[in-house]
């Protein structure tokens, strides 16, 4: 898919005053820094349309990103940032929780995972709940760069091996990407393309 236009629409935080038009919506969602906002600068060949940081917690509001006119991308601010409440639950802020359970019009989630890591409790909590949810999800890897070429199936293998552990029946949809290198980007975009043709 060719994206021909992105801009950016409203940053807010509240569900209820997301853009109302009924266009098919695709969200990201993952660590602080995990590099949500990187990635929707890769896929839309814009350098700085998401604001991006090295430091966590850049990210604190939902923002919705207009595509060729016809669908949005959405940022959202990470979750696991140690500023919040360790209790698990409160973590995740509740107007992120509200956007997954009330936003109807999302399509898919996608749920950023740094590729260097082990699986993460709460990487795995978080897609338990999407599970739990019915909100459908794809895994992305980032920061693929970071690690060997080499490295990248091993380390997709053990991921897919905690997952398994973790009650999943099977790996999940997955793409492993690079905003650096802008790995990832086509399969990334046929993907929404195939959903938003379906
Ligand atoms: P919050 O908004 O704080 O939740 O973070 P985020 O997930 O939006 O991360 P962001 O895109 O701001 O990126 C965080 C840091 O990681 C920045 O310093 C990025 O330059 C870096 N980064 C993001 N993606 C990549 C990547 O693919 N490769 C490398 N090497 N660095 C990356
Ligand atoms: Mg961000």
């Amino acid at each position: 898919m060719k994206i021909n236009t992105a801009e950016f629409i409203v940053s807010n935080s509240e569900v209820d005053k997301c853009p109302k038009e009924r266009l098919p919506e695709y969200a990201f969602i993952g660590r602080s820094n995990v590099g949500k906002s990187s990635l929707i600068n890769m896929l839309t060949n814009h350098k700085n349309l998401a604001k991006t940081s090295s430091k966590p917690g850049k990210t604190q509001l939902i923002n919705h990103f207009k595509i060729n006119n016809n669908w949005f991308l959405v940022d959202l601010p990470g979750y696991g940032y140690a500023r919040v409440s360790k209790k698990t639950k409160a973590v995740f802020q509740q107007f992120i929780t509200d956007y997954f359970e009330r936003r109807e019009q999302l399509i898919c989630a996608f749920v950023l995972i740094d590729i260097r890591l082990e699986a993460q409790k709460i990487d795995l909590e978080f897609m338990e709940y999407l599970g739990e949810s019915e909100i459908p999800f794809a895994i992305i890897f980032t920061k693929a760069d970071k690690i060997g070429k080499t490295k990248v199936a091993s380390h997709v293998a053990a991921y897919k091996k905690q997952m398994l552990a973790n009650n999943w029946t099977e790996m999940p949809q997955y793409f492993i990407t690079s905003s650096l290198e802008a790995t990832g980007r086509d399969a990334i975009l046929e993907y929404i393309d195939q959903i938003n043709e379906d």
